[in-house]
């Protein structure tokens, strides 16, 4: 595809964002659709992503009802729903879970429970999307949602921090391998941003312990709109020379 002026220009190109019916995930199809992209919506909760397909911007979106904890349907999913959207150009893998657990009740199920949606359903959407026969000749961006608990630890939060320290890990192995055929991959470490996901986390915490948390990020917590902000720019075609990138989006939390 042409070579455009602005910085996120996406010209039709098709991305996939999981995690699209709530919080960080829609907020990044809403502001990919503002930029011209045509986006695949995918989730559990057909009435929720129906909300956000009534939000985007533009034509030509699909939504995609999947449980990504499900991995042999990924690959047919994105094949299926590839013949209705032709090329696909990337994706953003936004859906997330947290299990709040002491060591002691951090049993291997509650950590498998969070690898299957943060990691390895991620791991093997990419292996759909970059399919040779579904993907964009000559082009392509993967971009992961981590967490500033993937850089530094949380009480408490042992098998969330593991997966998203695995996230960004992953992340720069696979940049390197699909550079040669011009497929950017990258990932964003959020600080505390406030949605469904972070209601439920707090909600088993004291006020003071909240007002600490928030304290702690130097301009605040961040809206799902500032991430979006972020995500677009690292998966449009506008940041042709970022792989393998860690970006923090964190209001200043990790800087410190
Ligand atoms: N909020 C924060 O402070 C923060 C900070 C750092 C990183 N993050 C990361 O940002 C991402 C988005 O989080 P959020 O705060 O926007 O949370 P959220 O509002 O709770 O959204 C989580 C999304 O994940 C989807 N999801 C969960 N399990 C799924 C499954 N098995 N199959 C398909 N979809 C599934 C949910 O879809 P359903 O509708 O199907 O449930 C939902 O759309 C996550 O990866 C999270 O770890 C968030």
């Amino acid at each position: 595809m042409a070579e455009s002026d602005s910085l996120a220009d996406f010209a039709g190109r098709c991305v996939v964002v999981t995690g699209a019916s709530s919080g960080i995930g829609r907020a990044v199809a809403i502001e990919l659709s503002r930029h011209d992209a045509r986006v695949v919506l995918a989730g559990r909760n057909e009435e929720r992503l129906a909300e956000t397909s009534a939000r985007l911007a533009g034509d030509g979106h699909r939504t995609l009802v999947l449980d990504l904890a499900r991995h042999d349907a990924i690959g047919d999913a994105i094949a299926q729903v590839h013949g209705s959207t032709g090329p696909i150009y990337g994706m953003c893998h936004a859906a997330g879970v947290v299990a709040t657990r002491p060591l002691q009740a951090n049993k291997v199920d509650v950590v498998q429970a969070q690898l299957d949606v943060n990691l390895l359903a991620g791991l093997e959407l990419a292996r759909a999307v970059c399919r040779r026969d579904l993907m964009t000749d000559g082009e392509g961006s993967l971009l992961f949602v981590s967490s500033v608990y993937g850089r530094v630890g949380m009480p408490g939060q042992i098998g969330y921090c593991a997966t998203k320290g695995a996230v960004a890990a992953a992340t720069r192995a696979m940049a390197l391998e699909l550079a040669r055929r011009n497929i950017r991959v990258n990932c964003l470490s959020p600080g505390l941003v406030r949605t469904d996901m972070t209601d439920q986390a707090l909600g088993l915490l004291s006020d003071e312990h909240v007002r600490k948390l928030e304290a702690a990020h130097p301009l605040g917590a961040g809206r799902p709109e500032d991430v979006a902000r972020a995500a677009v720019f690292l998966l449009s075609p506008g940041s042709r020379w970022i792989t393998g990138a860690d970006l923090a989006v964190d209001g200043g939390f990790t800087a410190q």
